[in-house]
């Protein structure tokens, strides 16, 4: 049993991270065949898949907005993320809450009016969970979008930061989130630092909100990095295929 007072000690944390260091973080884009854009994160101990179906026609026929496309997205987690004391798995109203968020965020990333009357669709999948886990879903889903050739405003960026034990803290896991004081999921544009979403489990000062804020917006550099490292790390092993689709072709 992991207790409150485990979760700080001398200034690390129980892995061992000082009180602003992210856990460790991967991002693969384009790994899914069948869809048109798809990655994959691992931070820490999170997993989730994230991938995009779109622009395409919109269904059911009668949500077409002719002067845009629509966004549908939806969050779930698998019955083996790692669900104990929360209950079962499968669409809730927690995962119903996240899917309406995710729509949220998109919508004002996506330049949606180049795509009217069409609908983008945004499945994520979380294979496993350890806190975060709708802005690790977020991150994944923006680099699917880029890999699916999406314009939006900026590659958003979803991190959070929270409270434990007095302190202010950044990329919470699961006992940190659920034993400490406040969570603050965001989600931010990294290149102007606009924020798109905040939400604010448990309760935080003035101070110490401006002081999440911005630990969010300093790390968020590093995670827009990684994002972007896999979409260019995708790019090279596209044109390394056409590259020698090509030479067989004229060999
Ligand atoms: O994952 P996130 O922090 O965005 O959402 P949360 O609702 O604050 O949940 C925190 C963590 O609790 C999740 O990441 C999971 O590790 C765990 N959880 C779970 O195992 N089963 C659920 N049905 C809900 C949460």
């Amino acid at each position: 049993m992991v207790e409150k007072e485990d979760l700080l000690k001398d200034g690390k944390r129980r892995d061992g991270r000082g009180l602003t260091d992210l856990r460790p973080l991967r991002i693969n884009a384009g790994v899914l065949k069948k869809a048109n854009g798809s990655a994959l994160v691992e931070w820490g101990k999170n997993k989730v898949l994230a991938g995009v179906y779109g622009p395409r026609e919109v269904f059911p026929k009668h949500m077409t907005d002719p002067y845009r496309a629509i966004i549908a997205a939806r969050y779930i987690m698998a019955p083996f993320s790692g669900i104990e004391e929360h209950g079962r798995s499968g669409p809730n109203r927690r995962s119903t809450e996240i899917s309406k968020v995710v729509k949220n965020v998109f919508q004002n990333a996506i330049l949606t009016d180049q795509f009217p009357g069409t609908m983008i669709e945004i499945q994520m999948e979380v294979l496993q969970s350890d806190g975060g886990t709708r802005v690790a879903a977020i991150t994944a889903a923006a680099v699917a979008l880029a890999d699916a050739g999406i314009p939006m405003r900026d590659i958003p960026v979803g991190l959070s930061a929270g409270k434990v034990n007095g302190e202010i803290l950044i990329d919470l896991d699961k006992y940190e989130d659920n034993l400490g004081q406040s969570d603050m999921p965001t989600v931010i544009l990294p290149r102007t630092g606009e924020i798109l979403l905040s939400q604010l489990d448990g309760m935080l000062t003035r101070e110490e909100i401006s002081k999440a804020f911005d630990l969010i917006l300093e790390h968020s550099k590093i995670v827009s990095e990684k994002q972007e490292a896999a979409l260019i790390e995708r790019y090279r092993k596209v044109s390394e295929e056409i590259g020698e689709g090509e030479a067989n072709d004229s060999g």
